[in-house]
């Protein structure tokens, strides 16, 4: 779905204390995979706890298009799944809107299929760079026609029979680890991806769970060789998706920054791969108590206890970067309010998500009276505790280029601050968590339009 139309700027102001309990939405990386594999899988696929943004219904409408049935039934989404290999050609084009993991993924599900099968998106969708499935899918023997430097739109028709390969990751990336698996789906014999740092899992764990062939050995330098055998049967599981981590970060960061906060998050995926803020924030001294630990559907969840705290700057590891790649700019709101600097390296990768983050943000600090340097991959941020004199008095507001985490990571920035943040359109935070205002609202936050 394309966001023409008006903008819809929104303002944050300084709050007194947050208070409450909240259950944060399912997670967008496991949300878009259930679709997938329910929607490829033979028979029937129950999910509960599904992201309902726009960006994971785009993954159901592609889905949908190309042969799965799906339908709603109270609060859960029952798919009837076409069995793997059996996918139909799409008759229009799949607009996979702002999502970049709906469309790599799809991208490699459906390639290698010998129709065409045509991606769009919206301008943010469009501008970022598609290279990084394309080659590996050309090596499958994939044709790529339309693209326009490697980039949206693209239409893909795969060979007769698809050429397994082994594939090193050449980027610290899921989405393209993820398209390769996913292509290697219907590729007669073993698919490889070597994976010199890890990435989120999901795919490995949840294809395990819908009955793929795919093992994973880990050598003593932590590199991952993943190999899947092509052409199995899938079938249909019964999934529960836990709370996203990464929607998780914007009421916790607010929390920490507002005197007097104590707020509880409940059902948060607490999967390795994808608690690295919360690490950081602790070594920064946050008050973040994990609660009930325990594992669901093959996954560790947990609930939050967040109270403020008083923090101090840090260096993050770039090893990290992977396991908190969605949560640096958020991060970098909590950094403006540390005492001391806070440096972040190894952040490439923010240069090609839903816009340019590193610049997105070291733009909207900037104008927010937060004093930082961008380098080319990497942020240090200079704290100013309390919050004193940040913010934009005369209201100028931070550009957001069509990216949610932009625009919600300002918004928790304007809640601690003396002057109130404005953004310049908060349409997009729809695309991975509807319900932001709405709950930040309920936990006692000041944010209007
Ligand atoms: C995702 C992988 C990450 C992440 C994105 C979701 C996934 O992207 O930023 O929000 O679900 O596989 P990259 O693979 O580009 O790092």
């Amino acid at each position: 779905m394309s966001h023409s139309g008006t903008p819809a700027p929104a303002t944050a102001r300084k709050s007194e204390n947050l208070k409450g309990t909240v259950r944060i939405p399912g997670d967008k990386s496991i949300s878009h995979r259930s679709f997938m594999f329910g929607g490829l899988a033979a028979g029937e696929t129950r999910i509960t706890g599904l992201l309902e943004g726009e960006d994971v219904i785009n993954t159901g409408k592609a889905m949908s298009a190309m042969g799965a049935k799906i339908e709603k039934q109270g609060d859960t989404w029952i798919i009837q799944g076409t069995g793997n290999g059996a996918l139909l050609a799409p008759q229009a084009p799949l607009d996979f809107g702002n999502a970049g993991t709906g469309c790599r993924l799809t991208m490699g599900l459906v390639g290698v299929y010998d129709f065409d099968a045509t991606f769009i998106g919206d301008a943010s969708l469009s501008s970022r760079p598609m290279g990084r499935v394309l080659n590996p899918l050309r090596e499958m023997g994939v044709q790529v026609t339309g693209s326009n430097g490697d980039r949206l739109p693209v239409t893909l028709h795969g060979p007769k029979t698809p050429n397994p390969i082994t594939y090193r990751v050449p980027m610290a990336s899921a989405q393209v680890k993820s398209a390769v698996l996913l292509a290697g789906l219907n590729t007669p014999g073993i698919t490889t991806v070597i994976e010199p740092v890890m990435t989120r899992d999901h795919t490995e764990k949840m294809l395990q769970g819908f009955g793929a062939n795919l093992t994973v050995d880990t050598d003593a330098d932590g590199v991952r060789t993943i190999r899947l055998e092509g052409r199995g049967k899938l079938t249909g599981q019964v999934i529960d998706v836990p709370g996203d981590p990464s929607s998780t970060a914007f009421p916790l960061v607010a929390a920490l920054l507002v005197p007097d906060s104590d707020i509880t998050i409940i059902n948060v995926l607490m999967n390795p791969t994808r608690t690295g803020l919360i690490l950081t924030l602790r070594e920064m001294g946050a008050n973040i108590e994990v609660l009930n630990a325990r594992s669901a559907g093959g996954e560790d969840v947990a609930d939050l206890r967040v109270r403020h705290s008083d923090l101090k700057g840090v260096s993050v590891p770039a090893e990290r970067a992977p396991s908190m790649i969605d949560e640096y700019p958020v991060l970098s709101v909590a950094a403006s309010f540390a005492e001391g600097r806070t440096t972040m390296t190894g952040l490439e990768e923010l240069r090609v998500k839903e816009s340019d983050r590193l610049a997105a943000v070291a733009r909207g600090l900037e104008l927010n009276g937060v004093e930082c340097e961008e380098g080319e991959t990497s942020l240090v941020v200079h704290g100013v505790p309390g919050g004193r004199g940040l913010g934009n008095a005369q209201g100028a507001a931070v550009t957001t280029h069509l990216d949610h985490r932009i625009a919600m990571s300002f918004l928790v920035m304007g809640l601690a601050s003396e002057h109130p943040v404005t953004i310049d359109d908060a349409r997009m935070i729809t695309t991975s968590f509807p319900e932001f205002m709405d709950l930040m609202k309920g936990l006692g936050a000041k944010i209007g339009s």
